[in-house]
């Protein structure tokens, strides 16, 4: 099966029309065909098993593989031991590492014996809080090698947002580093898994790499990655799974209240990662391809880890930041490991774009041949820098719109197949369908109009449900408009049925590509003795694309001198400095309805420079605040 590769790889434009054609009218034939591609132990007994509204999802149910051996062992099997898998780039310039896949199968089997030997079963969650080394790749696969869930925790989130990512799983495991390097600081990640696990019974064990030779000790019970390597056997066999077994959770921002831990499935997830990769990046057998994102988030898990293996393709992992040791760091990488694919979030390009064209210039980029961009809207001034600095004119650029939540791109042009259009994601990938509302909730075929996103029909890697929480699920995702999949964000369609994304219809802002829910930011502002009540909202930014503003009611305004630092504390403790506000006003109140709600739609405003403007505010129960609120913006 495997030898057929490259059958799946769409050529033309026509192509592509024709295939997509085939996944709307026949998804159950299209996404077995697709399927075929990965090794299976035992056949699906049924190929879709759907209920939209009911939010049930099923695919190749009763199917049996295996997530790590699809990564890793299938390409061995096929004379391909010798490629290499995983180049990672250090922190530090001078640091390297290649793995071919007969090198991550003893890395992957021999870690999957320490999860084996501490315990670690079939169906158990795993906690992985690691900074980008290629152990955390290693685990990802071993987890999935034994069958455990993993949940990754970005490792810039704070002690408090990590114990409730652990508890809310109920991990019985968390692998960590002793420290992590990012630019010139050092981060002591030890420290904060401490603090998070005094809040966290579930956790029997705690495992932790020597990344900075910090000379820490252990706690009682806690071991060395090293140590627990010595004392294991290289070889585990591959654990069978099914095809709907989860292979991970991985937690999002909601507009409300707790984070939502997204659960994956096996089989799905896989047949469209491994699918969209090949075809969104035009991915040819010897290229080297690399993804700037965290594995903390789901680019990291789908296009960094399985979507790349799944391929057999080389795929880079990098430590670092951008900006260090210089504005230059991405382009040096990419010379000097002849990147062909590169694929990066609109904020960084808009940072790197504020410096001297020098960093770009001293390098040859010529071995580029693709670019692509995620996680937020691109606006065209980052994208003119992008296409001429970095792709010369010559890379098409593939602006790729999807979620945590659809496990895949959803929404793309595919690179050297269908046109890109500045600022637009453009077309759907094969077997997404989407369809535009109107305010009132009626599906509109009207082109040139903007709307409110919804998809028409379940696709292999769209989550299977919340963690712990299958009707927080349904309402959040499938009750606005029943029948259709809501992704919660506006788009605009033009006379081609090329899709511009708008941005969130709800309280979820993007900030530097971060999904962050307002209401839990708020909720942790408002714990500071002196607040009385907050309201975050979020305003355009150079750079960020998104930031977030802070208008903040003070019980006693005598004691004001630190109130920002003090916030800005709070929320780096509660949830991670990425959600700390740019802006915070202290106002005398906000400006709400009769039945007491907050009108966001004011501030919002309000926090982009408007001074009037703000339409009929006779409803609200204070409408003389807002006045107030504006002259000491
Ligand atoms: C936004 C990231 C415009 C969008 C893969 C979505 C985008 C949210 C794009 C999901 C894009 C992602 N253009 N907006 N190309 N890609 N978004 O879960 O609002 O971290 O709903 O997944 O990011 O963010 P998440």
């Amino acid at each position: 099966m495997y030898k057929d590769k490259n059958k799946a790889h769409i050529r033309t434009e026509n192509q592509y029309k024709e295939e997509y054609k085939k996944s709307v009218e026949n998804h159950d034939l299209f996404w077995s065909e697709k399927a075929n591609r990965l090794n299976w132990y035992k056949e699906w007994d049924r190929i879709s098993d759907i209920d939209f509204e009911k939010a049930h999802i099923k695919w190749f149910e009763g199917a049996k593989l295996n997530a790590s051996y699809n990564c890793i062992d299938r390409h061995i099997e096929n004379g391909d031991g010798d490629k290499c898998a995983i180049i990672w780039e250090g922190n530090n310039p001078n640091e390297d590492k290649h793995y071919t896949y007969n090198q991550l199968l003893e890395e992957v089997s021999a870690f999957a014996n320490v999860l084996k030997s501490n315990n670690i079963k079939k169906g158990d969650r795993v906690c992985i809080y690691l900074p980008m080394v290629p152990e955390l790749a290693v685990a990802v696969l071993a987890c999935a090698r034994v069958g455990a869930i993993h949940s990754v925790v970005f490792a810039g989130f704070s002690s408090s947002a990590l114990s409730a990512r652990i508890n809310d799983a109920s991990c019985k495991m968390i692998l960590t580093s002793d420290g992590s390097f990012r630019g010139n600081k050092i981060i002591d990640l030890k420290s904060i898994v401490d603090e998070a696990l005094k809040d966290c019974d579930c956790v029997d064990s705690v495992i932790v790499l020597n990344r900075i030779n910090s000379g820490i000790t252990l706690n009682k019970n806690e071991k060395w990655w090293n140590d627990e390597l010595d004392k294991v056997d290289d070889y585990f066999p591959a654990e069978i799974m099914d095809s709907e077994d989860p292979l991970f959770i991985l937690y999002t921002s909601g507009s409300t209240g707790k984070p939502k831990g997204m659960v994956h499935s096996s089989g799905g997830y896989m047949v469209y990662t491994a699918y969209s990769f090949k075809n969104v990046f035009d991915y040819d057998d010897d290229d080297i391809y690399w993804c700037t994102a965290d594995i903390g988030w789901i680019t990291g898990h789908s296009y960094i880890v399985y979507g790349p293996l799944l391929n057999g393709a080389t795929t880079m992992m990098f430590e670092g930041v951008p900006s260090y040791p210089d504005f230059g760091r991405f382009w040096e990488i990419c010379e000097k490991h002849k990147v062909n694919q590169f694929y990066t979030a609109p904020t960084a390009i808009r940072a790197l774009a504020k410096h001297p064209l020098d960093f770009v210039n001293k390098y040859d980029l010529s071995s580029l041949k693709v670019l692509g961009t995620v996680g937020e809207p691109i606006n065209e001034e980052a994208w003119n820098w992008y296409n001429e600095n970095i792709g010369k004119n010559k890379c098409p650029i593939v602006d790729t719109w999807w979620q945590t939540e659809t496990g895949g791109i959803m929404i793309t042009s595919l690179a050297n197949v269908t046109k890109g259009k500045p600022t637009f994601a453009t077309k759907p990938m094969m077997g997404i369908q989407p369809v535009l509302f109107d305010e009132n909730g009626n599906e509109f075929d009207e082109n040139n109009k903007n709307g409110i996103l919804g998809i028409k029909y379940p696709w292999p890697s769209i989550a299977r449900t919340i963690y712990g929480d299958h009707e927080r699920y349904k309402n959040v995702y499938f009750s606005a408009y029943p029948g259709y999949y809501f992704p919660g964000d506006g788009a605009f369609r033009d006379e081609e049925g090329n899709y511009r994304i708008t941005g969130r219809v709800d309280d979820v802002v993007i900030v530097s590509g971060h999904n962050l829910g307002t209401a839990p930011i708020e909720d942790v502002i408002n714990m500071h003795d002196n607040v009385v009540e907050s309201a975050l909202v979020g305003y355009p930014h150079d750079i960020k694309g998104n930031a977030l503003y802070a208008f903040v009611i003070l019980k006693d305004d005598s004691k004001k001198d630190d109130i920002n630092s003090e916030i800005n504390q709070l929320i780096s403790k509660s949830i991670g400095p990425i959600a700390k506000p740019e802006k915070i006003q202290l106002v005398p109140g906000l400006p709400k309805t009769r039945s007491g709600k907050i009108m966001r739609r004011i501030l919002r405003k309000i926090a982009c420079g408007e001074k009037d403007n703000f339409g009929d505010i006779s409803t609200l129960l204070n409408p003389e605040i807002v006045e107030q609120i504006v002259k000491g913006s």
